[in-house]
């Protein structure tokens, strides 16, 4: 085949009806939107782990260290023989960590939509924990899932504060939909950020690198291959702004210029300065979480934080 007309395949094979629909429906609301799932296809993917190690970004040193720190404390507080149900399965370090500091945990089960991380995250964790049993689960954790059979006590885990990009309504949903996978008499570990002066968080969602700039543009290169957009590279440039209104830091991308971008055969036209907000990333104080959390039908057991006043690591039961 003409290696043109190969090029045109793959760029049609690439197209994703479901994505183009969500692109469209956000790009065509009075303030355009995208949701920040599509943020993580596998360059979004690789993306985000660079971001973890990027000197600017403490979320994921400081969560890994006030884990370490309180590991002990946590492992008196659950006791012996517990199940961990990691809900997602992209921090093999952080379930590493926990279940390291347990005493004789007895299961870990990684929940995740994607088949490929759960396969990915049991595969590494048979090699170093070959006592405990493992029980990959696909599902979408925002709505109630049924899990095996796990011996209690139940330890649902939740880190990364990936519970920051949802809003207050689906944060709660979340949280009881939680509730109610795990059942009576679990707990629930959740790692939440905290809010700090935006001298802090500015820089962190725009590093010195250009890493936070290239994962948000990525967003962008994806609409162009699989919802046929013809977004120009050039023409949009990474925003972080500290919404204090909302204690939120969001992402935007900025139109440098008035232009009109074809996506899925609609234009669609911006103004110059407009923006797509692509992700939010809310820091919830300490009194702000657990108001969510017993909204949803939790109390708190426990609640640390590092001694820097960055991170919260919250206990729920
Ligand atoms: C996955 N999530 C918790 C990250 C955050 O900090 O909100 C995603 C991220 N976006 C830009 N940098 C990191």
């Amino acid at each position: 085949m003409h290696p043109t007309l190969k090029l045109a395949q793959a760029a049609l094979s690439a197209f994703d009806p479901v994505i183009a629909q969500t692109a469209l429906e956000g790009l065509t609301a009075p303030r355009k939107t995208l949701p920040p799932h599509l943020l993580y296809d596998p360059e979004g993917c690789r993306l985000f782990d660079a971001i973890t190690t990027l000197p600017e970004y403490y979320v994921t040193r400081t969560e890994l260290a006030l884990l370490e720190r309180i590991g002990p404390e946590l492992a008196s507080l659950i006791g012996p023989g517990a199940s961990v149900v990691e809900y997602g399965a992209g921090s093999v370090t952080k379930a590493a960590l926990l279940l390291a500091a347990l005493e004789k945990p007895a299961a870990y089960a990684p929940l995740d939509i994607a088949e490929v991380a759960v396969d990915g995250t049991v595969q590494a964790m048979r090699q170093r924990f070959p006592q405990i049993a493992l029980h990959p689960i696909v599902g979408n954790f925002m709505e109630p899932v049924a899990l095996p059979p796990l011996q209690t006590p139940l330890l649902g885990f939740f880190p990364g504060s990936t519970i920051g990009n949802l809003d207050r309504p689906a944060a709660i949903a979340f949280l009881a939909a939680a509730r109610q996978s795990l059942g009576q008499g679990a707990r629930f570990l959740v790692g939440v950020d905290l809010p700090k002066d935006p001298a802090i968080l500015v820089p962190a969602y725009d590093d010195a690198a250009g890493v936070t700039a290239a994962f948000n543009l990525n967003l962008l290169r994806r609409l162009n291959r699989e919802a046929a957009a013809g977004f120009d590279m050039d023409g949009f440039r990474h925003e972080a702004r500290w919404n204090a209104a909302h204690s939120r830091m969001e992402m935007h991308l900025c139109s440098r210029a008035a232009q009109s971008v074809p996506v899925a055969g609609q234009p669609i036209r911006f103004a110059a300065g407009e923006t797509i907000h692509t992700e939010s990333s809310y820091k919830h104080a300490r009194g702000a979480f657990l108001e969510m959390a017993r909204a949803a039908g939790w109390e708190s057991e426990a609640c640390w934080t590092d001694a820097g006043q960055m991170f919260s690591m919250h206990l729920l039961r």
